[in-house]
């Protein structure tokens, strides 16, 4: 079948799947066609998360996220990225009434962004319907252990595992995750050890977030890696400090106007 998109070659959810246990995978959430264009060269998955409600929209965790914004965004980091997998986040509501809720949901998300995936926080309870999506065409990633949709369930973003029975608990949700279908499962907030058995007990690449080197690649908030925040989780790494970097460079801006040192003449747009 000839494709009108012959230029754009992408990972691909059986690309990712066969990364098990080999070169871990690289991750990150993307939010905007900018940034998907920046990341894409370097990235194996890029996620369009539903932290794009706290990390863009200032909401205070990401229970008010809609289906409309999820994507909006997807289709901006569609437009930017042409070679990582793109996979766009489910948001509260979207998904566990039932499968045909969440199928109905996740054709829209597939359909209108044009990404490859969805992702949904997963569980026994979730299992049925990741089956559900699997067997109708529909590549679904699981998130297993924090899953900050939880939040009013849990009262905050709660690491896990801490005792045997919530151990056992996240064991569970991921081998119920693993065996429904899901093609690779994010792993968030485990100690490593925990990290490590659920990474040897499935079949599916795990991607850890504050759950150690143990899992067969990792993913971060974009935003945070970045230090676009005063607050990140402790166990996040700033690869740069944005947040430094664009307050001097407005501070430096704001100087230049104030001063009428901006624009100089020549560099107005009649310039010749
Ligand atoms: O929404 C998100 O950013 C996520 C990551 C934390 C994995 O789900």
């Amino acid at each position: 079948m000839s494709s009108q998109t012959q230029g754009v070659k992408r990972l691909t959810v059986p690309d990712i799947r066969n990364r098990k246990g080999k070169t871990p995978l690289v991750c990150l959430t993307c939010y905007s066609a900018p940034t998907a264009r920046i990341m894409d060269p370097h990235c194996d998955v890029l996620l369009v998360g539903d932290s794009v409600g706290m990390v863009v929209h200032g909401l205070p965790n990401t229970i008010g996220v809609t289906l409309d914004m999820m994507i909006l965004h997807g289709q901006a980091v569609m437009r930017g990225a042409t070679q990582a997998l793109v996979v766009v986040d489910m948001p509260f509501g979207s998904y566990e009434a039932g499968p045909e809720q969440a199928f109905e949901n996740a054709v829209r998300i597939l359909k209108e962004t044009g990404a490859q995936a969805v992702k949904l926080e997963s569980g026994p309870t979730v299992a049925d319907t990741i089956r559900y999506l699997v067997q109708r065409g529909i590549p679904v990633m699981g998130h297993v252990g924090l899953r900050p949709q939880a939040i009013n369930v849990d009262g905050g973003f709660k690491a896990k595992g801490r005792n045997d029975a919530e151990r056992e608990k996240v064991i569970l949700e991921a081998v119920s995750t693993d065996e429904a279908g899901a093609f690779a499962i994010v792993v968030e907030g485990v100690a490593a050890d925990l990290a490590e058995e659920i990474t040897r007990r499935v079949s599916a690449p795990t991607i850890g977030i504050g759950a150690s080197n143990a899992c067969d690649g990792q993913i971060l908030v974009s935003d945070d890696m970045l230090g676009l925040f005063d607050w990140t989780p402790k166990f996040v790494r700033h690869y740069a400090e944005l947040r430094t970097e664009i307050g001097d460079a407005v501070a430096s801006y704001a100087k230049d106007v104030r001063d009428r040192s901006f624009p100089a003449q020549e560099e107005t747009y009649f310039a010749k």
